[in-house]
C-alpha cells in the first residue's frame, strides 16, 4: 500500500465545488489585489486567534520579513531565534540586516530553549523570535518574562502552528505579533503561497498595514520603504472556504498521532512529546528513531511517504557561514537533525494507512 507524507488531492475532493465557486467569484468580481476576500480572511483569522487585528501578506516568509521591517529591526540589531526550524525564520533576519543569534532547543519539544536565552542577549538585542515548530507552541511565559525584563520584541513564528494553544492562548496572540503562513502544506494551507501577521498592538498593525504595500500612505507618498507583500484574494477565497474545516483537520490529525503512540509504545520508537501547557495541531507528526536514514529509506521503498525536517541546523548553513559557528556550538539541534523523521499524519488517513505506517517503520528498526 501507497502511503504519501500528505495528501491534498484528497482534502481538495471534498472541498472541490466550493473552493472553484469561491475562485469563480473573486473572478467575476475582477478585484484581483485586495477586497473583500482578504479583509474576510483577515478578520476570520484574527477572531480564531483571539487577537485584535490581522494583515494578510504573501506568504510566511514575507510575514516574518515585513514584521521585522515594521519594527524597525536593521543594520546592527541580534535576533535570537533557534538553529532547529526551517529556513526562513533566521533567513528573514539576514536580510534586514540584523545578525541571527542562535540559541539551542529543548531535546524534548524541539522548540527554543527558555533556559538559554538569557545568556545570548547584548546591548544589541531588539527580538526574540521563537517559532512553534511541528504545530506545538514554545514554552512562552518564560520567553515573555525575559523580553518584558529586557524591552525585546516577540515576534512568534507561528507559521506551523494556527490555532494551536499554550495555556489556552492561541499561537501568535501571545507576542508582539505571530506569523502565519498558508503555504499548502500547513494544517491551513492555501492553493499556492500566502501568510498573514496578527497583533494586537494597534500602532504595529498600521504599520504593518502601509508596510506591505510599499510603504505608501496615501497612495504614491511613501513615508517608509516597504514592499509588495500583499495577500492574493484568489488564495483567501481558497483559505476561506479552509478556515471552518480547521479545527476537524487538527482534531484528526491528533487522532492519528494518538494511533501512532499508542502504537509505538514500547518500540525503540520515539514518539512525540506535547507539553501538558500546550494543545499542538500537529502540522507534522515527528518520530525519532537509531539509525534514521536507513529508516527512512527503507520507509521510501516500502511506499511509505517520510520527511526529514531538518536536516542541517541553520548554524551550519553555508549562507550562514559568515557568523563564524562550528559543529557542537548547538548539540541538542544537532543531535534532532540526525534523528528526526516526520510520518504521515494528514487527516484522510485511514487505519489501514495507519498500520502500513507503523509495519515499516518498525520493520526497518529489526
Ligand atoms: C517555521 C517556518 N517559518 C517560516 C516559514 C515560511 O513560510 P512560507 O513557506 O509560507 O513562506 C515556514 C514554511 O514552511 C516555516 O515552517
Amino acid at each position: 500500500m501507497q502511503v504519501p507524507l500528505l495528501d491534498l488531492k484528497a482534502q481538495y475532493a471534498r472541498i472541490k465545488n466550493d473552493v472553484l465557486a469561491a475562485i469563480g467569484e473573486v473572478l467575476e468580481s475582477q478585484v484581483c489585489i485586495g477586497g473583500p476576500k482578504v479583509k474576510e480572511l483577515e478578520d476570520k483569522i484574527a477572531q480564531i486567534s483571539n487577537c485584535k487585528f490581522a494583515v494578510g501578506v504573501s506568504s510566511g516568509t514575507d510575514a516574518l520579513l515585513v514584521s521585522l521591517m515594521s519594527l524597525g529591526i536593521g543594520g546592527g540589531d541580534e535576533v535570537i531565534t533557534t538553529p532547529f526550524t526551517f529556513f526562513a525564520t533566521a533567513g528573514c533576519i539576514a536580510r534586514v540586516g540584523a545578525k541571527p543569534v542562535f540559541v539551542d532547543i529543548d531535546p524534548a519539544t524541539y522548540n527554543i530553549n527558555p533556559s538559554l536565552i538569557r545568556k545570548a542577549i547584548t546591548k544589541k538585542t531588539k527580538v526574540i523570535m521563537p517559532v512553534h515548530l511541528f504545530g506545538q507552541i514554545a514554552d512562552m511565559d518564560p520567553i515573555m518574562d525575559i523580553a518584558k525584563k529586557h524591552n525585546l520584541y516577540v515576534i512568534e513564528d507561528a507559521a506551523q502552528s494556527i490555532s494551536s494553544t499554550y495555556k489556552g492562548k492561541k499561537a501568535g496572540s501571545i507576542g508582539t505579533c505571530g506569523c502565519f503562513s498558508f503555504f499548502p502544506s500547513k494544517n491551513l494551507g492555501g492553493i499556492g503561497d500566502g501568510g498573514m501577521v496578527i497583533t494586537n498592538d494597534e500602532k504595529l498593525f498600521h504599520k504593518l498595514f502601509i508596510m506591505r504595500n510599499h510603504g505608501s500612505e496615501p497612495k504614491y507618498y511613501h513615508k517608509f520603504i516597504g514592499g509588495n507583500f500583499r495577500l492574493d484574494p484568489i488564495q483567501a477565497a481558497a483559505l476561506l472556504v479552509k478556515l471552518p474545516y480547521l479545527d476537524e483537520w487538527s482534531q484528526a490529525r491528533r487522532k492519528n498521532a494518538e494511533y501512532y503512540n499508542k502504537k509505538f509504545a514500547d518500540t525503540p520508537v520515539k514518539t512525540p512529546y506535547i507539553s501538558s501547557d500546550c494543545v499542538t495541531i500537529y502540522n507534522q507528526y515527528v518520530i525519532r528513531v537509531p539509525r534514521r536514514d536507513e529508516a527512512a529509506e527503507h520507509l521510501k521503498k516500502k511506499n511509505i511517504g517520510c520527511e526529514v525536517y531538518y536536516p542541517v541546523p541553520l548554524h551550519l548553513q553555508e549562507c550562514f557561514s559568515y557568523l563564524g559557528f562550528k559543529k557542537g556550538d548547538f548539540p541538542e539541534s544537532e543531535k534532532a537533525a540526525k534523528e528526526v523523521l516526520a510520518l504521515p499524519v494528514y487527516p484522510e488517513l485511514t487505519d489501514r494507512m495507519k498500520d502500513c505506517v507503523v509495519e515499516a517503520v518498525l520493520e526497518a528498526l529489526k
